[in-house]
């Protein structure tokens, strides 16, 4: 299948995740194209660390306004983004690892670069390999040639981990952030930069309950 179809049916919802992922990059479709519209109170109740995840896919829509949650740009003409950052250096990279590969989250492209082959979702899991079930990880990696202090980037991407878990209960998924994965497995695999440093994880599918 070309690019344009894919981006078109992409863009139209008629993919699931898995075809969707077929080629190399992915330019996702806009992030306002989820129906879910609860209030912040609302969202705010829902929001909880699954423990169980079924296999469910979750749609590109939903995969768009996640990323776009966790770390995209609402105000592009400044290029700035959903989440704060201290003086906004926004050192604070994610990777969308899924069953067919994993995937950089380019903000200003608002696309998923892809960076590895296979699946990685048991070396975020590590230790809890239940949760490799669900269909998405999030893996926040700091720039600590950007942002030197290890602290400082890991309040960043408590941030953003917070904005996913938030838009996640937003959509009615289920979400657990995470520090626990193989970091250095991690790093190898997704060809981190010696600077990369992996920080936490946020994974995110259909909850069992
Ligand atoms: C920084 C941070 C790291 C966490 N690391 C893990 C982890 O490695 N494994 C895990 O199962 N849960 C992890 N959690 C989830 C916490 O256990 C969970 O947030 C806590 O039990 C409170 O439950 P709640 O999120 O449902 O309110 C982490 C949470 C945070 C904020």
């Amino acid at each position: 299948m070309g690019n344009f179809l894919r981006v078109a049916l992409a863009a139209a919802g008629v993919l699931a995740l898995g075809s969707a992922q077929a080629g190399g990059d992915w330019a996702l479709p806009s992030h306002v194209a989820v129906g879910s519209t609860p209030t912040l109170a609302e969202v705010l109740e829902r929001r909880h660390s699954a423990a169980e995840f079924s296999e469910a896919q979750i749609s590109t829509e939903q995969l768009s306004f996640l990323m776009w949650s966790g770390c995209g740009e609402n105000r592009p003409e400044l290029h700035k983004r959903t989440a704060a950052s201290a003086r906004n250096l926004q050192e604070i990279h994610a990777y969308a690892v899924m069953e067919d590969g994993a995937y950089e989250y380019l903000p200003r492209e608002h696309q998923l670069r892809r960076v590895a082959n296979g699946d990685l979702r048991r070396d975020v899991a590590a230790t809890q390999p239940d949760l490799a079930r669900a269909t998405l990880a999030v893996v926040l990696v700091a720039d600590l040639g950007t942002q030197d202090n290890e602290l400082v980037a890991g309040i960043d991407a408590g941030i953003v981990a917070e904005n996913l878990m938030l838009a996640a209960a937003a959509l009615g998924l289920g979400a657990r952030p995470r520090i626990t994965m193989d970091d250095s497995r991690l790093a190898e695999r997704l060809g981190l930069p010696s600077k990369f440093r992996p920080i936490m994880n946020v994974v995110i599918g259909k909850e069992l309950r």
